[in-house]
């Protein structure tokens, strides 16, 4: 029985039907897709909090300049969850986008069942293989083929602090899970919230994260993630890093359940909170909102993680069309990501680093900065590490029901850990199913 929310989450995440499950896996047949002849790009993401809404509308403008019509179809949500069940829905009903934000082991699952445009042209032209790191470019090709175009490459493993509420707890910025119980305490104490967390799936999932490399270390947490080896997921050191991860629970407040990241990181801004565990996208929040980093808020390495770097890359993917002019426009705007103005546009606003390795970083604030060194760093230690909780470890299937096994286990203190630790294995191996 305690399978049965996995089975759901396995038939959320693959929405099809098995009488259709073949005709997916053939090239989809284009030539009956309405053909567009306006210019008009229609672009599916979840971009809409204030610092992500300002980033793309970089995009939408420099668009614009170049005479197409940006059709915008955002869905907000549960980091992109939402929209992308709204991506199935659409190309499976044979209506696809022209444009999707889409990642990690996701592109190929698209790519192999022949929906996404080739790209190597405009590549070859921007460079890629020079401009962009190896590690980042993986994830673009299928079968050796670039189908996907990056924006920048977000650090998940971040805290970000309210350093004057840390100041009023007489409390320190934490660097060690011990230290962090610590600072949580006199915060508590003090009358603030220590740790500001919104009850969602995919934000307890991203705390469990960055918990789980302080604790298994980047090749324990590589060889459980990645290489699904059994007796790490169902280890002493995962154990430990679910009883913290429920330890927690007692420094988050009360409403929580169910509020949005960004709604949390305005909790951490208007300082009633005083940290909250999150990737940098957080920091597009403080930007917004007019704050200056290093003054009104500090970002440091989540707690004993300061060597890793486990990263999330953003992409476009670009649906296949039966108009050529089409085609020229999705190529347009995959040029247009990889654009120097752009790249420094957009990751200014967006809170991340650009994905092109030659951008002068000097516009950028402190954190962002970090951020590139902890990055040039973690890739020479190896110490990069592909992002659990946002889709580049693990694809769409184990994504959701590992969603479902954290998010019941932090949820509900009946819940077992040693069922839990069985749960997770069965999880990161849906994928293969
Ligand atoms: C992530 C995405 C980020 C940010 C975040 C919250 O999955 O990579 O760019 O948008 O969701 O919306």
């Amino acid at each position: 029985m305690r399978f049965l929310p996995l089975i759901l989450a396995l038939s959320l995440a693959f929405p099809v039907a098995s009488d259709t499950h073949e005709d997916i896996n053939k090239t989809p047949d284009i030539s009956g897709l309405p053909s567009k002849t306006n210019n008009e790009v229609e672009v599916l993401h979840w971009w809409t909090s204030g610092g992500e809404a300002l980033a793309v509308n970089a995009l939408k403008d420099m668009m614009k300049e170049k005479g197409h019509k940006w059709k915008d179809f955002a869905v907000a949500g549960r980091a992109g969850e939402s929209a992308i069940n709204t991506l199935r829905t659409r190309a499976l009903s044979g209506n696809p986008p022209d444009v999707a934000q889409i990642k990690g082991p996701e592109i190929q699952e698209w790519g192999e069942r022949g929906f996404l445009v080739n790209i190597d042209d405009v590549a070859e032209e921007q460079r890629w293989n020079e401009l962009v790191p190896a590690r980042v470019s993986d994830y673009l090709k299928v079968d050796g083929h670039y189908v996907a175009a990056p924006f920048n490459i977000h650090r998940v493993n971040w805290l970000w602090a309210n350093p004057d509420v840390f100041a009023q707890a007489g409390a320190e910025l934490p660097q060690s899970m011990d230290e962090f119980f610590i600072a949580a305490e006199k915060i508590k104490a003090a009358g603030f919230i220590p740790l500001a967390l919104g009850s969602e799936a995919w934000q307890e999932t991203t705390l469990f994260e960055s918990i789980a490399l302080a604790i298994m270390g980047t090749d324990d947490f590589r060889k459980a993630f990645s290489e699904h080896n059994s007796d790490l997921l169902t280890g002493e050191k995962m154990r430990e890093t679910l009883l913290t991860l429920r330890r927690m629970k007692q420094y988050t407040d009360a409403d929580s359940p169910g509020r949005n990241w960004s709604d949390t990181t305005s909790l951490v801004i208007e300082g009633k909170a005083a940290m909250q565990m999150m990737g940098d996208w957080a920091k597009g929040e403080f930007l917004a909102a007019n704050k200056v980093s290093g003054k009104d808020f500090v970002c440091i390495p989540a707690p004993g993680t300061a060597n890793q770097f486990s990263f999330n890359i953003d992409s476009f993917v670009f649906f296949k069309s039966s108009d050529p002019q089409q085609t020229a426009s999705q190529k347009e705007l995959a040029k247009l990501i990889l654009e120097p103005d752009f790249q420094e546009e957009f990751n200014l606003s967006k809170g991340s680093i650009p994905v092109r390795v030659d951008i002068n970083m000097t516009r950028f604030d402190p954190c962002a900065q970090d951020a590139m060194q902890a990055f040039l760093r973690a890739a020479a230690t190896d110490n990069l590490v592909a992002s659990l909780s946002h889709n580049m470890a693990i694809g769409r299937a184990s994504q959701v029901a590992l969603f479902d096994v954290i998010s019941r286990y932090y949820n509900d203190d009946e819940v077992n850990i040693d069922e839990t630790m069985r749960h997770i294995r069965a999880a990161v191996l849906a994928d293969k199913l």
